[in-house]
């Protein structure tokens, strides 16, 4: 027998029992989802009920976790995985998702534990074509394939796992709910039962959602507040390159990120970011300038490319960015016409960061105003010089957090010179610095003429 299911508006909070494109008392269109009928939880209420406990009489106990084989991927979660917590993994349809699951699944697997890995979309050959590419072989790894909730919970009781992959939430649906998988009520109500599995049962459970190009986890968005763990894996499809990182985390820090390759035996951990953005660098080439940023909480040299070249389309010369705030880089572009009497009006501007990573922190600025006036003069950037730093509205160049990090970063990469704000110069403490030498600019007029 089906539980009772209500329709509620998400606007208006109006209960009705039946779907309706438009709802009845506030009028807005496509606001109602369906809930479970309050009976259901109110049987809930019926377990022994809590007692208020004094905050001192609490006792505090370590959070078991378990290691995953990945390095990269425990430290995203802030140092392996907690027992009963529940990871929500969002990312592009063909990022590599269930990729990376499988392999996190390979390795608990090997560590002769068992695994539960359900996917709704996959048939178990597909899954094995998979596995075998990434080499997995021996341990308790099962497959399920099946999208019914209650019979995925009831399969994981039996077998008590000691981890359980859902491939993905959005094809899972419980026969509670009259809804198809998918709609953010059955989405919603497949995370709340494997929720509160994972909190009796102790078994850490992982979420694979897909979400949009906008970024949002549609869908498994509403689901973000409900999880232990959001992480979101990203990359652009052209490149090989894919990044990890946490969005939330009830256990550890959000700034871990962790970079991927992905290759033909599966994802391998990028272990040097910096040289694996710079690798195929051309040296003493115009419009090209390396830049400090950080991403997560972690130094990493990218570069940035800019190509100027006189316009066929006068009047309206084209301004293209990848991987940049295009809004940005247009501001910054008026502001070196303004401030070093440049002019570009002729000209069609191309700038990207190379290898498909993406750049969104101020500290890129700098960079891209040594690359694009770098092309405009056809003259190459000093090969050993990285620069970072943020640029404001009347030119001058503005500090940015965690200088000392960036300039270690470019050191170790085998930069001589660094260009940076003359203000994060200053807060340095000249014994920290590592040997190499630092050139501090006040403004943007300052910073092209210590480079040109
Ligand atoms: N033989 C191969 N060699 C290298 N890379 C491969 C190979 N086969 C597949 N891939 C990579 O794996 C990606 C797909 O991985 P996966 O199926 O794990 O992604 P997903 O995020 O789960 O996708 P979906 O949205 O379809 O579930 C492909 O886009 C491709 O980059
Ligand atoms: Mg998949
Ligand atoms: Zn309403």
């Amino acid at each position: 027998m089906k539980d009772k299911t209500v329709f509620i508006c998400q606007s208006c909070g109006s209960r009705f029992p039946k779907w309706m494109g438009r709802c009845g008392q506030c009028g807005e269109w496509n606001t109602l989802v369906e809930e479970l009928e309050e009976e259901f939880t109110a049987s809930e209420a019926s377990f022994p009920a809590s007692e208020p406990v004094l905050y001192k009489e609490i006792k505090e106990f370590p959070k078991p976790r378990i290691q995953i084989g990945i390095e990269e991927f425990n430290k995203v979660l802030g140092g392996g995985v907690v027992l009963g917590s529940v990871v929500l993994i969002g990312g592009e349809p063909g990022i590599g998702k269930s990729t990376l699951l499988l392999q996190v699944s390979r390795d608990i697997a090997l560590q002769d534990e068992s695994v539960l890995y359900v996917s709704g979309e996959e048939s178990l050959e597909q899954i094995k074509i998979r596995g075998d590419r990434l080499g997995v072989r021996d341990g308790k790894l099962y497959l399920l394939a099946e999208t019914n909730l209650e019979r995925i919970l009831a399969q994981a009781e039996r077998l008590k796992p000691k981890a359980l992959v859902v491939d993905s939430v959005q094809t899972i649906f419980s026969s509670k709910l009259t809804s198809s998988p998918g709609t953010i009520s059955q989405v919603r109500e497949v995370a709340n039962q494997i929720f509160r599995f994972a909190k009796r049962s102790q078994v850490p459970s992982f979420l694979i959602g897909h979400i949009t190009k906008e970024g949002s986890l549609a869908g498994p968005k509403s689901l973000e507040h409900m999880v232990d763990v959001v992480l979101l894996f990203e990359g652009e499809r052209d490149h090989t390159h894919r990044i990890l990182r946490a969005l939330k985390n009830r256990f550890g820090p959000v700034s871990e990120l962790a970079i991927f390759e992905m290759a033909g035996n599966g994802l391998q951990a990028v272990s040097n970011p910096s040289a694996f953005f710079l690798k195929e660098r051309p040296k003493d080439e115009p419009g090209s300038a390396v830049i400090c940023a950080i991403k997560g909480a972690r130094p990493l040299l990218a570069e940035v490319q800019a190509l100027v070249s006189s316009t066929l389309f006068t009047g309206n010369p084209r301004r293209m960015t990848i991987g940049l705030d295009h809004y940005r880089a247009a501001m910054l572009l008026a502001l070196v016409e303004k401030k070093a009497g440049y002019s570009f009006a002729g000209e069609d501007i191309y700038i990207n960061v190379a290898g498909g990573m993406s750049i969104e922190e101020p500290a890129a600025d700098l960079g891209v105003v040594l690359a694009v006036v770098s092309s405009l003069k056809n003259k190459a950037i000093p090969k050993g010089m990285a620069v970072f730093g943020e640029i404001g509205l009347s030119g001058e160049v503005r500090s940015v957090g965690q200088p000392l990090a960036r300039i270690k970063e470019a050191h170790s990469l085998g930069f001589e010179t660094v260009l940076l704000p003359a203000g994060n110069l200053a807060q340095i403490d000249p014994k920290d610095l590592p040997s190499l030498n630092c050139l501090g600019a006040q403004n943007v007029r300052q910073a092209l003429q210590y480079v040109f």
